[in-house]
């Protein structure tokens, strides 16, 4: 009854000039361990889920790209999405599709481009999860102990209750900004949503139904793992609100349920989560080649794409600094939200 979808669509705006809308993050190696993040997304809930019941939910014109990369993955189970809708319509997607091949379904919903650092941990939590999906009408995040006032994630303050794995939300806040963030992370009792899911695909449809009542019908309308099915999706996407399933689901849902996990968690969405899981120096700086020298300089993180290129650095603290062939990123950490909105501006430069 377990199934999973993988949500590899975003472009990872956040992440250039490494992340391209060409070759996002999740089809890149970036940490360097032989395999990509969509590839160690999919090796590692492959453990407890079968290929077959396992499917990636991705724009068009990266579906070639998930073929290559999980040749192990049946090529109906690689969804292409003709646009990019935000998270939200991704999910209500999935759900029918799987609820339309069984009806009672479990799924959790990963995205592609995390580190999970304890496997083993992780791997429980999920198996809680599905068991607590299995016989509730509870909709399941994973949650992690917040480091710091992070402003990309949401924050989940939870109801206490002792002896207990898992306990039930009380407030779920997306996105705060940076003042509200500082005060969740002081009254240590908020964590970080960790953008993993879990439930039935009832539950989640009935959530659909009460709080994205547009986007359900225009859902309702289209027949699921049949001929004429891409037609039907390319009839609806352009008329389907772009909200994020955060917004659009957990923030408004009364049967939120949390599983705090300890995970070794890492969005390596931004620069900074980069930054904060590289080795650094004693300066500080997360600076991986012996070309660069630093003066007066701490707390940067440098990636420069030529290994053999010198470069020098004198009374920068705190900065991103990343070099491609195609472009060249500074910018203070602080900022690295901001990235996503910069890359906006640069499409409009012709
Ligand atoms: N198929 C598809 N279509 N996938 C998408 C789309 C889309 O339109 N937009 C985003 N995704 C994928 C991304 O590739 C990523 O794997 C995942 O969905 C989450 O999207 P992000 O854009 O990375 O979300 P976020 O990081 O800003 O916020 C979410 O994750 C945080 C933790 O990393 C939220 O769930 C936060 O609450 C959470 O804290
Ligand atoms: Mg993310």
């Amino acid at each position: 009854n377990n199934y999973c979808v993988i949500m590899a669509g975003g472009i990872g705006s956040r992440f250039w000039p490494m992340s391209t809308q060409k070759y996002p993050k999740q089809f890149q190696d970036i940490l360097g361990t032989g395999r990509t993040m969509i590839q160690q997304t999919f090796d590692r809930i492959n453990k407890i889920v079968p290929a077959e019941n396992i499917f990636v939910i991705t724009n068009r014109e990266y579906v070639s790209l998930t073929e290559q990369q999980l040749p192990q993955l049946r090529p109906e189970n690689i969804v292409g999405e003709p646009m990019m809708k935000n998270t939200a319509a991704c999910n209500i997607y999935m759900a029918k599709k799987i609820a339309d091949l069984n009806p009672d379904a479990n799924m959790i919903v990963l995205p592609a481009d995390h580190l999970i650092l304890k496997e083993n941990i992780f791997l429980r939590k999920v198996e809680l999860g599905f068991n607590l999906a299995e016989k509730n009408d509870y909709l399941i995040t994973l949650g992690i102990k917040p480091t710091r006032p992070d402003t990309g994630y949401g924050y989940i303050q939870f109801v206490e209750k002792k002896n207990s794995e898992y306990y039930k939300v009380k407030t779920f806040t997306e996105k705060p900004d940076l003042e509200i963030a500082k005060t969740f992370l002081e009254s240590g009792d908020f964590l970080w949503n960790a953008g993993i899911f879990i439930w039935n695909v009832k539950s989640i449809l009935a959530a659909f139904e009460l709080y994205l009542e547009e986007m359900s019908q225009h859902f309702q309308s289209c027949k699921y793992n049949a001929k004429g099915e891409s037609a039907c999706i390319d009839l609806i996407y352009p008329k389907v609100n772009k909200i994020s399933i955060d917004n659009g689901i957990l923030e408004k849902a009364k049967n939120v349920y949390v599983i705090p996990s300890d995970l070794g968690w890492s969005d390596l969405g931004t620069w900074t989560s980069v930054y904060e899981n590289a080795e650094k120096d004693e300066d500080k700086n997360a600076i991986k080649s012996k070309h660069i020298l630093t003066y007066n300089s701490k707390g940067n993180i440098v990636r420069l794409k030529s290994r053999n290129k010198a470069a020098i650095i004198d009374g920068l603290k705190n900065f991103i600094i990343v070099d491609t062939d195609k472009a060249l990123l500074i910018c203070p950490r602080d900022n690295d939200q901001l990235i996503k909105e910069y890359v906006q501006d640069l499409r409009t430069l012709k």
